[in-house]
């Protein structure tokens, strides 16, 4: 199916910063990633379209404060959202930021799949499991990706997994290593993305 797709006609549609602004269906629906600030959801965005700039990423947590719907051939978005859980945001800001994302998760209809990122070199903090019950609750398609592999020795990666899996109380497998960094990752994951997004017209 991913043949059928130009994934090298990819453009921002909007950045949004209430439901009034979400756009128009596509056929395919919305890939939207959640995780922590700084874990890599536009990295990950760029990464999968080999592009080096379409989402705007950073060393600094908090980059991205909207909503920003890319467009994928007119076929499906990848939806990137604020980050949570950075501490030296303003009380403020923090707030702002949940409230996106609350009401992006809460008035989408047309969300497809969620990917939720975690740091494959750490536990899941409180805030990815409370994400990751959330997303069961909302029985949504998801698979977690377990970002930064680079950053570990790769004889590490099937343990650090287990680790993660067994926090999260996650008996089978839809869970797997990824690394923004590192190209043996994107065919394997859009493998894994087709193969859930496939069943769904919007
Ligand atoms: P917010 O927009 O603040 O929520 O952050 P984000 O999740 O979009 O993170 P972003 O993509 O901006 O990346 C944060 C930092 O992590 C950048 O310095 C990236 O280069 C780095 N990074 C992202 N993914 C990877 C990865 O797989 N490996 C390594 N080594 N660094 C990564
Ligand atoms: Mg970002």
């Amino acid at each position: 199916m991913k043949d059928n797709i130009n994934l090298n006609n990819a453009k921002i549609e909007i950045s949004a910063t209430n439901k009034k602004q979400y756009p128009k269906s596509l056929p395919l629906g919305e890939i939207v990633l959640v995780g922590k600030s700084n874990i890599g959801k536009s990295s990950f965005i760029n990464s999968m379209l080999n592009r080096k700039k379409l989402a705007r990423t950073s060393s600094e947590p908090g980059k991205t404060r909207q909503i920003n719907f890319y467009n994928i051939d007119d076929m499906f978005y990848f939806v990137d959202l604020p980050g949570y859980g950075y501490s030296k945001m303003s009380k403020k800001d923090q707030l702002e930021s949940g409230k996106y994302i609350e009401e992006y998760l809460e008035e989408s209809k047309d969300i497809s799949l969620i990917i939720l990122l975690i740091d494959i070199r750490h536990n899941p903090t409180n805030d990815d499991i409370h994400m990751y019950n959330y997303i069961l609750s909302k029985n949504i398609p998801f698979i977690i990706l377990c970002n930064k592999a680079d950053k570990i020795a790769k004889t590490k990666v099937e343990a650090k997994k287990d680790e993660i899996k067994k926090i999260l109380g996650i008996s089978y497998s839809t869970i797997y290593e990824y690394s923004s960094i590192k190209k043996e990752y994107v065919e394997p994951t859009w493998k894994n993305i087709f193969n859930i997004i496939k069943d769904v017209e919007k």
